[in-house]
């Protein structure tokens, strides 16, 4: 499909003009553990049926050709997880890199990962990084998986690099500027989100990009993230496209107005 009849397909599907998109959307994957329980069935389960929201959402963004998602699977504070969810977590993770390569290579998309490796199983590393590689030359929709990441945790991160090439002597602390704080962080190169989703509820952002989400647009439904689908990101996206985006400024007429 050409750019112009795919932009022409997302206006007559989603009643949004391609240029209202997101560019980029961030996604707090929430409430497995609560919608698994609700069906009596163990936390677990509820992480086992996320994938194939994951899947969905994702296929989703490449057909819309959304620029960039961004997915929370873990925290660095989920490690507080007890042993059995954690171990559950990390054989879903490896089950995922190797089962979704066919679907990720399909529709051209390119995997990238954000977060520190520490405590994750070698074995998961090897299949995470097989992925990034089979992916690498794709030229989609860019998939980013938050794994074991922390906001505050990729700030001291990016301080710690930037203070030892301070000390080295390649780095003037005059020149320590937004650019180069955003280039120090994990998502170097990455675009801002403009639209952060949470599903299952929570007015919270549990340490989740924490300095790229300055001026992104908050969407919360009250669904659980095994029950997100298509017409739920449909909605958000709907919704982001009527929003007004000032960064500070004022509304188009109202700046006309003002003398
Ligand atoms: C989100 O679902 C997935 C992870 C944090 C790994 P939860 O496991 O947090 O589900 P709830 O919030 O307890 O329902
Ligand atoms: C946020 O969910 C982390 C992920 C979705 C991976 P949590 O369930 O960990 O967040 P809190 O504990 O409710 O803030
Ligand atoms: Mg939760």
């Amino acid at each position: 499909m050409n750019s112009e009849s795919s932009s022409q397909s997302v206006q007559s599907d989603l009643g949004v003009a391609a240029e209202r998109l997101p560019r980029h959307i961030a996604v707090i994957m929430d409430g497995n553990g609560r919608w698994a329980q609700r069906q009596g069935l163990p936390r677990v389960e509820g992480h086992r049926r996320g994938v194939t929201s994951v899947r969905r959402t994702t296929e989703e963004c490449a057909r819309l050709g959304i620029q960039q998602l961004t997915l929370y699977c873990l925290s660095s504070e989920n490690w507080k997880r007890p042993q059995y969810e954690l171990d559950f977590l990390m054989h879903l993770l490896e089950q995922y890199m190797i089962e979704e390569r066919s679907t990720i290579m399909a529709n051209n998309i390119q995997v990238r990962i954000i977060g520190r490796r520490d405590g994750i199983p070698e074995q998961v590393q090897h299949e995470m990084d097989r992925t990034i590689e089979l992916s690498a030359a794709n030229t989609g929709t860019t998939l980013c998986l938050a794994i074991n990441y922390g906001g505050r945790g990729e700030m001291v991160d990016a301080v710690r690099k930037m203070a030892t090439a301070a000390a080295a002597g390649t780095l003037e602390p005059a020149k320590i500027t937004e650019d180069a704080i955003a280039a120090h962080l994990y998502t170097a190169g990455m675009p801002d989100p403009d639209l952060l989703i949470r599903t299952a509820g929570e007015m919270r952002i549990s340490n989740f990009l924490l300095w790229q989400i300055s001026y992104a647009e908050l969407w919360v439904t009250q669904q659980c993230w095994p029950e997100f689908c298509e017409e739920t990101l449909h909605q958000a996206i709907r919704d982001f496209a009527g929003r007004d985006r000032r960064f500070g400024g004022l509304k188009v007429d109202s700046a006309e107005g003002a003398t």
